[in-house]
């Protein structure tokens, strides 16, 4: 990271946990420079970089201050508990929204991917070619569990955040999405419960329909993340199998658990020796210094299955992801062996090649700088466009907002008269076994912003104004 970025990033991190509080100013030049030993011309780098991320506005001859907002949770109140186990029906409702949200001429704010623009696919194409070129006619049968090469890219991102994962607990998998189905499947059987988040990733219910498991639902709070009381509660009232979480940046509301949260989920689910799959699609996608732990780093017993991908930060159409299955891997490994076989080879080796040589690290910074000057953007045109009634949360990382609209308008409808308009959404209903948040929707801002998006959160300001939204 450059001085400017470590700088800004410093000074983000302050104003995100109101330290620096809204309309303050930040410090002065002349401290900024004395605390980092650094030019003037670094700092106003930083500066201009805090104003881009929507965190700050400069007033002329008076300095830098924090936006209205920049450090403001819009508190969504908490919903009601109704953990009783319930068969799952909601494949029709997603797929009926996920389709008409795919015509390439329409705004994706419904989308579930960020910007392909924003990956470096001609320097992947020249991994793909180089590390297809390496392989051996071989490898076809050799790496089945997934190469070798692969694994060990993974195991040092691993290593990274502290974490020792032995390259034998890691199965490369068809994208993250195929990993934690495996895994679902490795420790449950029809009939069984399952916790999931409420509201929560609607491919975790459609998992759960498609094996017919019975969901739990845990509220998750949009501020502090998943309700542990409620989880304790509900892991003393039902026979509960297996947990499928995301305790980083969690879809749909981009809550995350703190560390102190993570270590107590882990040891509740030790002592019921509950397996938790954990899916951690966006754990590179961090907008503080530091890459955030996930639970598995509290894991002592094998109990936990950490699922992700390259598929939000790299290249999604690669259908490249792994599950870092503990005491479960073996099991994972003979269900991949038995239902897909093995990821396809030339992929695994072209992330490979890239992860060795391509400059992952430098991509991811520049990513995470664009997600969070495409968060300030967002942020700024739901603050011009949208009633003040209207609240959102405010992710630290990911690409997902998670808007809160007043209790009269309903997310299906609007989703419907925006459809129309040319803008997906992602409606409420969609992230619950009980089709509940009626009043909510997920945004996506994962697409640099442009007038297009401005003039597609116009639309739904314009479409919320109109009483055919009205529940
Ligand atoms: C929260 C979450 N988990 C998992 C996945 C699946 O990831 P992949 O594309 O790697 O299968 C997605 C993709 O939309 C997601 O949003």
């Amino acid at each position: 990271m450059t001085r400017f970025e470590t700088i800004a990033n410093n000074l983000a991190e302050q104003i995100r946990a109101g330290q620096i509080p809204v309309g303050a100013r930040l410090p002065s030049l002349r401290q900024i420079i004395s605390q980092y030993g650094v030019s003037q011309t670094t700092v106003f780098r930083a500066y201009y970089l805090l104003e881009q991320w929507g965190l700050v506005r400069a007033e002329e001859r008076a300095g830098y201050f924090v936006t209205p907002g920049a450090a403001v949770h819009a508190e969504v109140p908490k919903q009601k508990q109704d953990d009783a186990p319930k068969k799952v029906d909601i494949s029709d409702l997603v797929f009926s929204v996920l389709e008409s949200t795919q015509h390439p001429d329409i705004v994706p704010l419904g989308s579930a991917f960020p910007s392909p623009t924003l990956f470096p696919s001609s320097r992947l194409l020249k991994s793909l070619v180089a590390g297809t070129r390496s392989l051996s006619p071989w490898s076809t049968v050799e790496d089945l569990p997934g190469s070798d090469r692969l694994r060990q890219q993974i195991r040092l991102r691993y290593v990274g955040i502290g974490l020792a994962v032995a390259s034998k607990e890691i199965v490369v998998t068809n994208g993250a999405l195929e990993a934690l189905n495996l895994c679902l499947m490795a420790v449950t059987r029809p009939g069984d419960a399952v916790a999931v988040e409420s509201p929560g990733f609607y491919a975790a219910l459609q998992a759960i329909e498609r094996l017919d498991l019975r969901a739990v639902e845990i509220p998750v709070n949009p501020v502090s993340g998943l309700d542990l009381g409620a989880l304790r509660r509900a892991l003393e009232q039902h026979p509960i199998r297996a947990c499928w979480f995301m305790p980083n940046f969690q879809n749909p509301t981009g809550t995350s658990l703190s560390i102190e949260k993570k270590r107590a989920l882990v040891e509740m689910l030790r002592q019921k020796q509950v397996p938790l799959i954990e899916d951690d699609v966006y754990q590179e996608l961090h907008f503080s210094r530091d890459r955030p732990l996930p639970a598995k780093a509290f894991d002592t017993e094998g109990l936990v299955m950490h699922c992700s991908s390259f598929s939000k930060t790299l290249a999604p159409g690669y259908r490249v992801g792994w599950a870092t299955a503990g005491r479960f891997a073996d099991k994972v490994r003979r269900l991949k062996l038995m239902t897909t076989l093995c990821a396809s080879i030339p992929a695994q080796a072209g992330i490979a090649d890239y992860l060795e040589n391509g400059g992952y690290d430098r991509h991811l910074r520049s990513l995470r700088s664009s997600l969070q000057t495409q968060l300030g953007q967002m942020e700024a045109a739901l603050h011009r466009w949208l009633p003040d009634a209207v609240k959102w949360t405010r992710p630290h990382g990911g690409y997902m907002l998670w808007l809160q609209l007043p209790q009269s308008v309903n997310a299906m409808e609007l989703h419907t008269l925006a459809s129309e308009r040319g803008v997906s959404i992602a409606p409420g209903p969609m992230f619950s076994a009980t089709h509940a948040f009626q009043n909510c929707v997920r945004l996506n801002f994962g697409h640099p912003w442009d007038a297009r998006f401005e003039n597609a959160v116009r639309a739904l300001a314009e479409i919320l104004d109109s009483p055919g939204v009205r529940a």
